[in-house]
């Protein structure tokens, strides 16, 4: 098939871009030094890629990805690096360690007691170090691990995620304060031992020589917010459309805001081509559920040409769309189930 022929919105993934992101990180961070975050992704033969560049261990967001890895054989050490208290998803969660290791993350003596009574085997201790999210203070990691241990589960040591300095463009600054990260959850590692410290991201994987894995995800695919970065990976990613209505002072395409997440502001019009045509890109003006209005930088598109938007925010666009085509060039070589959605 030729990505001419694709019905839009499509969710397109270049072959060789993703495998040059796959390269460079894994070249940075080889096997066990990356546990790629699947959350970005959403999609095991995306995953079956990374496993195949020598990383085995994976991080996961939801009970859903986690069961998922297990189901598609990538379960041989799933960190589930969420908290989770409801009784069915730890339920479900403990009956998939019979096929996978899974490890899942604790921050309070409630979701250890939790864990514990579901069967759970392994845990972590998730370390705040700066984000206001999940995570526990340092001074109660060890009490958390003691907890852990005496209600029988193994705990294999902390994570604590920068998510809060992820996109922070002064570099410089970014790397001076992740260490002040590592410094917190160094000083919760000590209390808690184990043999894992879990931290980091995209945004910051460059500046994690202190902690054993880095849980990285967007740079597989990446999207426009994290190109502000400078980083070394390609945007790989982009959701193909059909201009469907144009007038000579602006251009409508049928790629909306339920094809494109939005928290990270406009995705852009690509100024490469949607499979032949389309080139030239566009200024947004703004998105509607199932539109896009731009005005075009170079000639007028005719409808019927197709044009490449980029995400601005990954993760949740791939959680938008049930399969991904991934092509070369113009030749569509297979589909790609985003099977990891949901809960
Ligand atoms: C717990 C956790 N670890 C790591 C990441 C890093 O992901 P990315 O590389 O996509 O920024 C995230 C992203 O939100 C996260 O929530």
């Amino acid at each position: 098939m030729n990505v001419h022929d694709l019905p839009t919105p499509a969710l397109v993934i270049d072959r060789d871009l993703l495998h040059h992101n796959l390269r460079v990180m894994s070249a940075a961070r080889p096997g066990a030094a990356l546990r790629p975050h699947v959350k970005a992704h959403k999609c095991t033969a995306l995953a079956a890629e990374q496993a195949r560049g020598g990383h085995s261990s994976f991080t996961c967001a939801t009970t859903r990805e986690v069961l998922g890895m297990a189901t598609a054989g990538l379960g041989d050490d799933l960190l589930l690096a969420n908290e989770v208290v409801h009784p069915d998803l730890l339920g479900a969660l403990a009956a998939a360690q019979d096929t996978a290791r899974i490890t899942l993350a604790v921050d309070s003596p409630a979701t250890v007691e939790a864990a514990a009574r579901a069967g759970l085997r392994e845990v972590l201790v998730d370390v705040e170090v700066g984000l206001p999210r999940c995570g526990c203070r340092v001074e109660d990691a060890g009490r958390i691990a003691d907890l852990a241990r005496a209600r029988g589960m193994e705990v294999r040591g902390v994570m604590g995620y920068e998510g809060h300095l992820m996109m922070d463009e002064d570099r410089a600054h970014q790397a001076a304060e992740v260490q002040l990260c590592v410094d917190r959850l160094l000083r919760a590692y000590h209390d808690v031992g184990g043999e894992v410290v879990s931290a980091g991201g995209t945004g910051t994987y460059q500046f994690h020589d202190r902690v054993s894995e880095v849980q990285a995800g967007s740079y597989a695919l990446m999207d426009s917010d994290y190109a502000r970065l400078g980083l070394p990976f390609e945007q790989a990613c982009w959701v193909l459309g059909t201009v469907v209505s144009t007038n000579g002072q602006w251009a409508v395409a049928d790629v909306g805001l339920k094809a494109l997440a939005m928290d990270h502001g406009n995705p852009t019009i690509d100024a490469g081509t949607g499979g032949g045509s389309g080139g030239g890109g566009g200024d947004v003006w703004f998105f509607s559920d199932e539109h896009v209005t731009f005005a075009p930088r170079a000639a007028f598109p005719i409808v019927g040409e197709r044009i490449r938007i980029v995400p601005a925010h990954i993760d949740p666009t791939m959680a938008k769309h049930e399969v991904a085509w991934v092509v070369r060039g113009d030749e569509v070589l297979e589909q790609w189930a985003v099977d990891l959605r949901g809960w």
